[in-house]
């Protein structure tokens, strides 16, 4: 008992089971394609994951096959002993063991009362049917929930791990609609619960018909045969919808995100019309996919129903007619025969039901294949050397980058040096490569060639989240949520007290006008912070990046929503934090960056200049130019 015990225990552990049911998936779906197959796999993986629930469901649905079992033969046994009481025809054929058991059973309580007893046990084996069934559905429902929440999760998790240029590749919507989609592959519970529950039904339904009649039984078995058959036509059907759902579910997504994310502009170009046909338009095809799909599905009840009626309407005439005389005899076993029959339909139902399922869901089974599949994508880096302080600088060396799928280059030998406490200010004109730049010095791009090192040490080496943390980042385009103040300026983290809030706040000079709203630091600022002017959203962003104490200050294009004097401000707190913090200014207006102690001119991707106002003016080249117009402008 115990070394089966053991085996039973290695064969149900993970390893074994798992490569037996991996063995038998990559057979069966060798010819598939790809996607789709990655689909299944991750499918099977989480249900093997979760091999216990889904022990429980199998143990549940053969249970109830076993007690409906119990039900037929039991009423089987019943007919019999009433069809006995004036004929020696059995209804099913004798098993000499049971038969004499209940004729002593007849002879002491008499034919009645046993018939009375075998109704009774009948709906008691019904009963226990009913809870094994539910039993089954239970662990289903569990095992679907776990799954759909474990892949969501694993789903977010891989965007996450996403580089920034990946990410970039699809629009937000639509990934959040393909997070939705990989719930399909809970779908595979439903499929096999329901494949498991009508399979078993059926081949106790099978055992019973071929005790009572083969002739019939291979009749039934031929009518569901042609059912089978007859429904591969709908099923390609489906799963064309299935398809055109899932795309067009996603192509709804991207559209709904972008639309709804720029009421302003919607509306001050004046084409919320159009916004909303382009939304309705897309989820028409969405809705009248799933609708058509929905009533295809339905045909095939009444269809299955009809063909039923029509069977047994044959089975009961051709009976009747063959017997002749001795047809009271047989009508009693031929209407235990449409019993069965009729308890097998919604069995013979609910496989087709399952195969339609099944097929709707095959495109979202290859998208979630393909979108887990790690292959061409490219993810963030999350190892390498931990970085807490910058203490000599960053250096560029001979620089370049190209955007994936652009012609030109949008970077070339770009060199040049930045000391740790430096201010060093990027300037040129609108394309030259500026952001480019900073977007390299972030690690949310890596060169084409040459390498950026900080404190010597190659950035691709580096752990990029522990290097983020020690970069205050503020750009032109501040994003801000749809939140109070406070937590716009503590941004998705909540370890800062509101005195160190307040702090960096009065460092962006913009403690003053917060605490004169009426809420203050509570004040909740609307959709990115459009109850904000410009340059307060600027200020809210500078405060942002002060509160965490950066080793590197990135401001590109930060100010230029300010007016003169609130940037003078800037400018003065930005010089208290000199030698403390490394600063690398991008500005368009040449005054913010005239005490930088280096100043660098990028043009179409180069470095055409470099050195200090001083050195820049007397040269009397590019710079010299830049500033001379500004001047005279004033
Ligand atoms: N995500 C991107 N994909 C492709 N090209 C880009 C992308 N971002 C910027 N560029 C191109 O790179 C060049 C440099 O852009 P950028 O660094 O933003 O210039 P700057 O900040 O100096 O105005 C431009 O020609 C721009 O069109
Ligand atoms: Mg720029």
């Amino acid at each position: 008992m115990k070394t089966f015990l053991i085996k039973f225990r290695t064969i149900m552990s993970r390893d074994v089971i798992k490569r037996l049911v991996l063995i038998c998936f990559e057979w069966f779906s060798r010819k598939s394609d790809p996607d789709l197959r990655d689909g299944w796999r991750l499918a099977v993986g989480k249900v093997l994951e979760n091999r216990w629930l889904m022990g429980g469901l199998f143990l549940g649905n053969l249970l109830a096959a076993v007690f409906e079992g119990g039900t037929i033969g039991i009423l089987a046994l019943a007919v019999t002993i009433l069809v006995e009481a004036q004929s020696a025809d059995l209804v099913l054929p004798k098993f000499a063991g049971i038969n004499l058991f209940v004729d002593g059973v007849v002879e002491e309580i008499g034919a009645s009362g046993v018939f009375l007893i075998l109704v009774v046990l009948a709906m008691l084996a019904q009963i226990i049917k009913s809870a094994m069934a539910y039993l089954a559905k239970y662990f289903s429902i569990r095992l679907q929930f776990v799954i759909s929440r474990e892949v969501q999760d694993e789903a977010t998790a891989h965007v996450m791990r996403y580089s920034y240029g990946q990410v970039m590749k699809t629009s937000g919507g639509e990934l959040g609609a393909i997070i939705g989609q990989t719930s399909a592959i809970a779908g595979i519970v439903t499929i096999v619960n329901r494949a498991a529950l009508s399979v078993t039904m059926l081949v106790t339904y099978f055992a019973f018909m071929f005790l009572l009649s083969i002739t019939l039984s291979i009749t039934a078995l031929l009518l569901i045969g042609i059912i089978f058959i007859g429904m591969s036509r709908i099923i390609g059907m489906i799963k064309l919808l299935g398809d055109k759902i899932v795309n067009s579910t996603l192509e709804m997504g991207h559209i709904v995100v972008e639309l709804l994310n720029a009421p302003r502009l919607l509306r001050v170009f004046g084409v919320t019309e159009y916004a909303k046909i382009k939304i309705n338009s897309t989820r028409r095809i969405v809705i009248e996919a799933q609708e058509k799909s929905a009533a295809i599905k339905a045909v095939v009840d009444p269809v299955i129903d009809s063909i039923t009626i029509m069977a047994a309407g044959a089975f009961l005439i051709v009976g009747y007619l063959s017997t002749g005389e001795r047809a009271v005899e047989v009508v009693p076993k031929l209407l235990l025969f449409l019993f069965i029959l009729n308890r097998m339909m919604p069995h013979a139902k609910s496989l087709n039901e399952v195969r339609m399922g099944f097929a709707g869901s095959l495109r979202a089974f290859a998208l979630t294949g393909n979108f887990f599949n790690p292959g061409g994508k490219v993810f963030s880096r999350v190892d390498g050397q931990v970085v807490d302080r910058i203490s000599q600088g960053i250096n560029l060396e001979n620089v370049s980058f190209s955007y994936p799928n652009t012609a030109t280059p949008a970077l070339t030998g770009i060199t040049f040096n930045v000391q740790q406490g430096q201010t060093v200010a990027l300037v040129g004109g609108s394309g030259g490569g500026k952001t480019t730049i900073t977007s390299l010095v972030l690690g949310l791009y890596e060169p084409g060639s040459g390498v950026i090192t900080v404190d010597g040490v190659n950035l691709q080496t580096i752990d990029l989240n522990a290097w983020t943390r020690l970069i205050g980042c503020v750009e032109q385009d501040i994003f801000l949520l749809n939140a109070s103040i406070r937590e716009n300026i503590a941004f998705a983290s909540d370890e800062y007290s509101l005195g160190e809030i307040i702090n960096s706040a009065k460092a962006a000079h913009i403690h003053e006008f917060i605490q004169a709203l009426p809420l203050g630091y509570d004040t909740v600022i609307g959709d990115r912070g459009s109850r904000l002017s410009g340059g307060q959203q600027q200020r809210l962003g500078l405060a942002r990046a002060l509160l965490r104490k950066p080793e590197l200050l990135l401001l590109d294009e930060a100010t230029s929503a300010l007016d003169g004097e609130s940037e003078r401000f800037i400018q003065n707190a930005l010089l208290e934090l000199r030698e403390r913090v490394t600063v690398i200014v991008i500005a368009h207006r040449l005054s913010t960056i005239a005490h930088a102690d280096k100043i660098i001119v990028i043009e179409n991707g180069t470095v055409i200049e470099q050195g200090n106002l001083e050195d820049l003016l007397s040269n009397e080249n590019r710079f010299f130019q830049l500033w001379k117009l500004q001047s005279s402008q004033g």
